[in-house]
């Protein structure tokens, strides 16, 4: 039999959705795959009831159908300060998840160097690895992730032809500010460099930090496809819709990529989802106040039982420092949590670099009564915990 592809080897699915499969075994309190427990908003479900009867239900267009990169693109020009052309600039997808692969195919080849930054979300280094592309990485070190500019240069200085940029990110939840992204465009332009952002979480973030679109600094659209969706704006992750904004001959390039992976995000879907997209800036200031009471909730209860944690300033997680309760390494503190703890979290080994594995990452985009509950059993553990190594060592 013929040899499977060399980019199979050692290519494993995905360590966050691994634990929802675990968190689903063990009925444990699903914190681990970053998901609201909160519809998405009525309006969008009542459209979604009409839509069933009326349709659309055939195709779209392949980059998306007209009314829903219309609101995309009116509601994305208010943001970024751009005058965004929904035929030019505007590329629908399935999710930021088909936008990065699209992106990444239309830029990156067999050994292409591309810079990000650690701790990084899983796909930001498995996309272009799948490409044969290796990875320069600026560290990031919890708990502030401030951005050194020693590391930016020693990054780029190994020949960079993109970067990928997550703001706000995942797993740190760091919001950059104005200046660090002046200092990383200023890079940009000096090495010649395509971007890639995944703003999937670009409204929530937390007072008094704000986020700031990368291509809306000056000189970066022509050189950035900007991603993001409605997966987390509108706590609807399952319709897998989003987007990438370009330059016209940057858009041209995933629009036809696009087609031969996906033919076109889900049409019934996306005209259901262009009645949130009319929600405004009244839903955006909303999604913000929501996330902030349960970031509050997460951080006070972890406080509270004394477990050391990072302060996100932007996205919904949070990581736990889990060096100190006696655990080999942050895999089996996450299994041990999930099968007898029953609250499921990801190691943070998932998203740094080798070498490090005293972190577990926990979202908060529950129920306050969940995460509640969640913090109890947390305490329940490590309290079960600390007693049976107590008891080993009389
Ligand atoms: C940083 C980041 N990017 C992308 C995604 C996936 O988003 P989508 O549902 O738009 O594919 C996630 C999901 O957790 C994420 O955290």
């Amino acid at each position: 039999m013929q040899r499977l592809a060399a980019r199979t080897e050692g290519f494993a699915d995905s360590g966050i959705r691994r634990m929802t499969r675990l968190a689903m075994e063990h009925a444990a309190i699903n914190l681990a795959q970053g998901y609201p427990d909160e519809n998405p908003p009525l309006a969008v479900r009542r459209r979604l009831a009409e839509v069933a009867m009326d349709g659309p239900h055939q195709y779209a267009v392949t980059w998306g159908a007209p009314n829903f990169r219309v609101a995309i693109a009116q509601n994305q020009s208010k943001l970024m300060g751009l005058a965004l052309d929904p035929d030019q600039h505007v590329v629908a997808t399935d999710g930021s998840t088909e936008a990065m692969m699209a992106a990444v195919l239309a830029i990156l080849e067999q050994g292409d160097k591309v810079v990000t930054f650690t701790p990084f979300y899983e796909a930001h280094r498995c996309d272009p690895r799948l490409l044969g592309a290796t990875m320069a990485y600026v560290p990031l070190a919890p708990p502030d992730f401030a951005l050194n500019e020693a590391d930016l240069a020693a990054a780029f200085a190994q020949g960079a032809k993109a970067l990928i940029l997550c703001n706000p990110a995942n797993p740190s939840g760091k919001v950059f500010t104005r200046a660090e992204l002046e200092l990383i465009a200023a890079y940009c332009e000096r090495h010649d460099v395509f971007v890639i952002t995944d703003e999937v979480y670009e409204h929530i973030v937390y007072r008094p930090h704000e986020h700031v679109y990368f291509a809306s600094l000056p000189g970066m659209f022509e050189r950035t496809f900007s991603i993001s969706s409605l997966s987390k704006t509108y706590h609807m992750t399952g319709w897998r819709l989003g987007w990438v904004i370009a330059p016209k001959p940057l858009a041209d390039a995933v629009k036809s990529i696009h087609d031969f992976l996906v033919v076109c995000p889900a049409s019934p879907l996306m005209e259901a989802a262009t009645t949130g997209l009319l929600m405004g800036d009244a839903w955006y200031r909303e999604l913000r106040e929501f996330y902030t009471l349960r970031r509050d909730l997460m951080l006070e209860g972890l406080d509270r039982i004394g477990v050391q944690h990072t302060s996100p300033q932007g996205a919904y997680y949070v990581l736990i420092d889990i060096g100190s309760f006696g655990f080999s390494d942050d895999r089996e503190f996450c299994e041990e949590l999930t099968c007898e703890g029953g609250v499921a979290a990801v190691a943070g080994s998932a998203f740094f670099l080798e070498g490090t594995n005293n972190w577990a990452r926990l979202h908060f985009a529950k129920a306050p009564e969940t995460i509640y509950e969640a913090l109890n059993r947390l305490e329940a553990f490590l309290r079960k915990k600390r007693q049976k190594r107590n008891k080993s060592r009389e």
